[in-house]
């Protein structure tokens, strides 16, 4: 006999760990955007669609970025035009610049995220500026959003390592994040770009934030699975009391402008272990590895999710 999802087998609550979970799904952005080929942009409408469906409420859905930097997403502005949108789902997009935010505008987005990095290396390679006038280059558009009453998350990059500088310090992490907080956006997501850190880092470096004055109320988590740490890190950062989890269905992702970051946490993977846990999340897991397998097929290779393969059909996606 199958069952469904870990919650067949008993959901077992442990100690200190919120009743819900907020996942913020960035499979379509964060996945698509690192794909060698171009996704059709109805096959892009039909997964945020889909996602929407499962039961996820927050969708990262594209980026208004240089399309030459990334190609994959240069038809951002044709995939919000097909999209429907669903009741209570909201549809964030990332934006760099004023450029950016413009055309973010003339789509009438409601929420953008901005993304900063914590290293100069990082800064220079992914936005073309250096650590410090990254700010500057945000600061017009998080003023700006907020008055035409968009809501403007932050992203920060190389949060617990950097490919070509090494170890990054607490610090100079914590540093960079209050300062994208203090421009007024609603909510840091603290990236581990390129999947290096554990879990006693991740404790860090919420305790540094905590010193800080910043509270997980305003935090959320965004782990690449390089390293096969991201659930474990997850967990720590969870009961640190931080609620909103970056994931991406399928286990897809990456950065084009960092070499060694592969997919992002997959939603699947974070639905099974928090369904386990007796975590609300709202989202159906049968309905979620159904889209998975769905887009394997379009992108004719398998899910690197666990879940997805336990559950989905062997040869979802072709054979590896
Ligand atoms: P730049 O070349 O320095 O831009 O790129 P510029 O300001 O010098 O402008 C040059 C030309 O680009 C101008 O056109 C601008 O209009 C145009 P021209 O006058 O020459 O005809 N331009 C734009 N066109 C469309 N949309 C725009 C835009 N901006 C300028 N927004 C820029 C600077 C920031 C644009 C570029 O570096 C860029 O697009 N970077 C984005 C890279 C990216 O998307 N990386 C992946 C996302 S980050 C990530 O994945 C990490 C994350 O997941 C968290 C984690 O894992 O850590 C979030
Ligand atoms: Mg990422």
């Amino acid at each position: 006999m199958t069952t469904a999802g870990s919650a067949g087998y008993g959901a077992y609550r442990l100690d200190g760990l919120p009743a819900r979970v907020t996942i913020h799904e960035v499979g379509p952005r964060d996945g698509l955007q690192n794909e060698a080929a171009i996704v059709p942009v109805e096959v892009k409408a039909e997964f945020v669609a889909r996602l929407a469906r499962a039961g996820l409420t927050r969708i990262e859905t594209t980026s208004f970025v240089h399309p030459k930097w990334v190609p994959q997403l240069a038809d951002a502005a044709e995939l919000l035009d097909r999209l429907e949108p669903a009741p209570g789902v909201r549809y964030p997009v990332l934006v760099p610049n004023e450029r950016g935010l413009d055309r973010a505008l003339e789509r009438g987005v409601t929420e953008i995220a901005i993304f900063g990095s914590a290293t100069e290396t990082f800064a220079r390679r992914n936005l073309n500026q250096g650590l410090e006038s990254q700010f500057a280059m945000f600061a017009p558009v998080v003023e700006r959003a907020l008055r035409h009453g968009m809501k403007v998350r932050a992203y920060l990059s190389m949060c617990f390592g950097d490919p070509w500088e090494g170890a990054v310090p607490v610090e100079q992490v914590v540093r960079a994040g209050v300062r994208l907080l203090d421009l007024g956006c609603f909510e840091l997501s603290l990236g581990d770009t390129i999947g290096v850190g554990t879990p006693g880092h991740v404790a860090a470096l919420l305790d540094g934030f905590a010193a800080a004055g910043v509270g997980p109320e305003r935090l959320a988590v965004h782990f690449h699975d390089t390293y096969g740490q991201a659930l474990a890190n997850t967990l720590t950062a969870l009961t640190k009391g931080v609620t909103v989890v970056d994931a991406s269905a399928g286990g897809l992702g990456g950065c084009p402008y960092a070499e060694s970051a592969t997919g992002n946490l997959a939603t699947e993977d974070l639905v099974w272990m928090l369904d386990g846990l007796g975590v609300e999340t709202g989202v159906d897991l049968t309905s979620l590895v159904e889209t998975s397998v769905w887009l394997a097929d379009r992108l004719g290779r398998p899910s690197v999710s666990r879940v997805v393969r336990a559950l989905g059909p062997a040869d979802a996606g072709g054979s590896d």
